[in-house]
Formats: structure tokens, C-alpha cells, sequence
């Protein structure tokens, strides 16, 4: 164990405990992603297509009010503070327009032109790049958020400042196709990692800081 976490208590009725049940196949990809990212280039035109086939109607059924408690909460009393704030994985940019009402956002990246073509220009300086290997420099990000989004924990630990916080949600808790819990994430980051997290809604966030 790399990390330690420790959990505030949830802050709606509606919070619950993680289930358990999902075995969608972005669960076994995401695990590999967080245990060793030169998994993922081989597979990463698949992935890609699949999340651009999918960016059709995706804005519709993935910005609705109850998926987006976890990261509303996450936001209130995640202590994430400000600075360089960068989004991975935004899709169409549900979440981005939560995150920009807060603060500015220095890019909102995704991989899938398709995510990309259907969000609001307007919310973000949205860039197409693979955060496996992202067009930012070494400490120069104070706080990534992710969003039901792989996580490569070499390169965020690259681009994060020394202070730099990661931002983990699940929108549907364990049963996010793409989910890590809070002690995975903390364990996949390099060297030694602190994290607060919470269940809200149906899910849950999660701010990860080097201890
Ligand atoms: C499950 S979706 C989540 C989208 C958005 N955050 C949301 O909650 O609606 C995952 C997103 O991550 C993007 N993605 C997957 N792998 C990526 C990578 N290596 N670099 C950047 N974006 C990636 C996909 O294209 C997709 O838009």
C-alpha cells in the first residue's frame, strides 16, 4: 500500500456505498491502464474509436443533475484549491462545464475527435492529445481532474506540480464501467500518495495529494 485514504462523510441522503457487479470490459482496461500504461498504445486506436462511435448521443445521457453529484461534492469540499487546472478524458465536456463555472480551465483534453466536435467551445481551450503522453511540461498542472477517465499515473505524476492535487470521479460509483477505487488510485500514482474522498449521489470523488 502506497497511500492512505480517508473518507468525509457523505453529504446527501442519496449517497450509498459502492456495489458491486459491473464487469463491463472498460473495467479490465482500466485496471491494466493504472497497472502499466505501455499497455495501453496497442490498444488505444480501438479504445479511441469505440469512444468517437459512442460520442453520438453521449452528451444526452451522461449530463444529467444525479451523475454529476459526485463531482459537484468533489468540487465543494475536495479542498482541490486552484492554479493550472486541466481536465482528461472531458468527452463532450459534461463535467468541464461544472468545473468551469468554478474556476477556469487551463485545456480540457480527450482523445476522441468525435467527444470533442460535440462539446462548447466556449467552456475551455479544448485540446486533442493522449494523456498518456500530453503536450504539457513536467510540474507545470496543479490540479488534474478526471472524470470516469483512465488513469496513466506516470504522466499525471509527470505533469503535476509538486502541490498538485488529482481529482478522481466516478459518476456511478463501483459501477462506472471506467472505475478505480480511492485505494487503487492512491497505490497506481507513483511514490507515496494522501487522499480525501467521498460517496455522493451514486457515486464518488476522490483528491489525491503526495503525502
Ligand atoms: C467514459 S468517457 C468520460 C467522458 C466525460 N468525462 C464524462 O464523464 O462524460 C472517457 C473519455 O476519455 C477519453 N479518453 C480515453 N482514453 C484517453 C486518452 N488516452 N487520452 C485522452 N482521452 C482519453 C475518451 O475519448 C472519452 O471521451
Amino acid at each position: 500500500m502506497a497511500g492512505t485514504v480517508s473518507y468525509v462523510k457523505p453529504a446527501t441522503e442519496t449517497a450509498a456505498p459502492p456495489r458491486f457487479g459491473s464487469d463491463h470490459p472498460m473495467r479490465e482496461v482500466t485496471r491494466r491502464i493504472a497497472a502499466d500504461d505501455r499497455w495501453w498504445p496497442e490498444r488505444a486506436p480501438m479504445v479511441t474509436a469505440a469512444f468517437d462511435e459512442l460520442s453520438v448521443d453521449w452528451h444526452e445521457t451522461h449530463s444529467t443533475e444525479l451523475r454529476l453529484v459526485p463531482l459537484e461534492d468533489g468540487l465543494d469540499r475536495g479542498e482541490i484549491g486552484g492554479g493550472r487546472v486541466v481536465e482528461l478524458g472531458c468527452g463532450t465536456g459534461a463535467g468541464t462545464e461544472r468545473i468551469a463555472r468554478r474556476m477556469p480551465l487551463a485545456a480540457a483534453v480527450d482523445i476522441s475527435a468525435g467527444m470533442l466536435a460535440r462539446a462548447d467551445r466556449a467552456l475551455a481551450p479544448f485540446v486533442r492529445a493522449d494523456a498518456s503522453a500530453l503536450p504539457f511540461s513536467a510540474g507545470s498542472v496543479d490540479v488534474l481532474m478526471l472524470v470516469n477517465m483512465f488513469l496513466f499515473a506516470a504522466e499525471a505524476d509527470r505533469v503535476l506540480a509538486a502541490a498538485g492535487r488529482l481529482v478522481w470521479v466516478n459518476t456511478m460509483g463501483s459501477e462506472t464501467p471506467i472505475y478505480l477505487p480511492p485505494e487503487a488510485v492512491v497505490d497506481a500514482l507513483p511514490g507515496r500518495w494522501t487522499a480525501v474522498a467521498g460517496y455522493a449521489g451514486e457515486g464518488l470523488w476522490c483528491v489525491a495529494r503526495r503525502s
